[in-house]
């Protein structure tokens, strides 16, 4: 660092300390750390028909999908729909999802849970929220 860089860089760090700010508190890449809720979606209930797209991906067993404007992760297993909160319990994470060989993958750190939402893999230590699933004819009502 030159003589000038140190000097700008000290002007700028003692107008802040002036306002009582650090230069640590400007960042904007941090992570939250708060470990996650897996809280469900914000709106109460969630209904979609299963014949449209993309929902019509849960008629074959094994099929799962993220939906696409609600934090809920949807699985068929034995014929049997499940739905679980999207928010990872690690920290937090809600729309970075995969699932393969049968397990929800959250790719932000690689947490893995089961059909059932139970922690496979961590970091992760809590299950996913399980969320009630309710079938009348093709419409699915989630919450
Ligand atoms: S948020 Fe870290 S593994 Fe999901």
């Amino acid at each position: 660092m030159d003589r000038k860089e140190f000097l700008k860089n000290a002007s700028a760090a003692t107008a802040l300390a002036f306002f009582g700010l650090s230069l640590e508190s400007c960042s904007s890449d941090q992570e939250d750390t708060t470990p996650g809720t897996g809280n469900p979606p914000a709106s109460s209930a969630v209904t979609f028909n299963i014949t449209e797209n993309p929902f019509n991906a849960l008629q074959s067993e094994g099929g799962w999908l993220l939906h696409p404007s609600e934090n809920i992760l949807l699985v068929n297993v034995g014929g049997q729909l499940s739905a679980f909160g999207s928010r990872c319990t690690h920290t937090g994470c809600t729309r970075d999802w995969t699932f393969p060989n049968n397990v929800f993958q959250c790719n932000c750190h690689g947490s893995q849970f089961d059909t059932n939402g139970q922690v496979v893999n961590g970091p992760a230590s809590s299950p996913l929220t399980k969320l009630s699933v309710s079938v009348n004819g093709d419409i699915v009502t989630v919450g």
